[in-house]
């Protein structure tokens, strides 16, 4: 529909891997989890891990939303509760329903196409269908924004491995949260010691 005057650019997924919020449903009810998108030139793809509920919505919807925020605590809980339904704005568009983030500054959603199922992950290439520009946010990288989401990471880690060393490397990003991030930043850390 809008695949060939879209350009990714213009919604912040540049080259290499962008840390998002993707955004799924399950018949009506939505589900956010922090996800990576992949892009290669002008081809973007997700690896969704098995076992997780956007993996279960995805497979069986071959479509969903990815949303961009700089909002820490937002990322943290995406990781580790389901949102509250507030959170979510649901809209059906030629008959399908897509859910995004009221907080993103941007969202684009996708259909899957060209997927592969393996044994662990469903890996797909995504093609745009639609796309809503919130409000456009001009931010200086922060190493405090970086260590939540790093430290996000290595709590999921933790979590499936119990691998004493995840804690270390959690430690070491939340020094950083201390040093260089704002409120918000160390109050997304704060939530991902108790969710630990
Ligand atoms: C920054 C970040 C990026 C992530 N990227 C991926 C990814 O690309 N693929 C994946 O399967 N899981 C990824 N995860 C892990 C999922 O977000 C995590 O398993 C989540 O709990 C899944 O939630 P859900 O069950 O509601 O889908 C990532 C986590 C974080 C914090």
């Amino acid at each position: 529909m809008m695949e060939k005057d879209f350009n990714l650019d213009d919604f912040g997924i540049y080259d290499g891997i962008s840390e998002t919020i993707v955004t799924t449903n399950k018949g009506w009810t939505p589900n956010a989890a922090p996800m990576g998108i992949i892009r290669k030139k002008d081809k973007l793809f997700i690896r969704l891990f098995k076992g997780s509920n956007t993996y279960e919505n995805v497979l069986a919807e071959k479509k969903l939303v990815v949303n961009i925020t700089h909002d820490p605590i937002l990322f943290v809980l995406a990781t580790f509760t389901d949102l509250n339904d507030s959170d979510f704005d649901t809209k059906a568009f030629d008959g399908i329903s897509i859910s995004s983030l009221k907080e993103a500054q941007c969202w684009i959603a996708f259909k899957c196409v060209n997927s592969k199922l393996t044994n662990e992950a469903f890996i797909s290439e995504l093609v745009p269908i639609r796309a809503h520009l919130n409000k456009c946010k001009i931010r200086a990288p922060n190493r405090g924004f970086c260590g939540v989401i790093e430290a996000c990471i290595h709590a999921t880690r933790y979590q499936l491995t119990e691998d004493e060393k995840y804690l270390k490397l959690i430690k070491a990003y939340g020094d950083i949260v201390e040093k260089c991030g704002g409120e918000a930043e160390k109050e997304a850390m704060k939530l991902i010691y108790e969710f630990l």
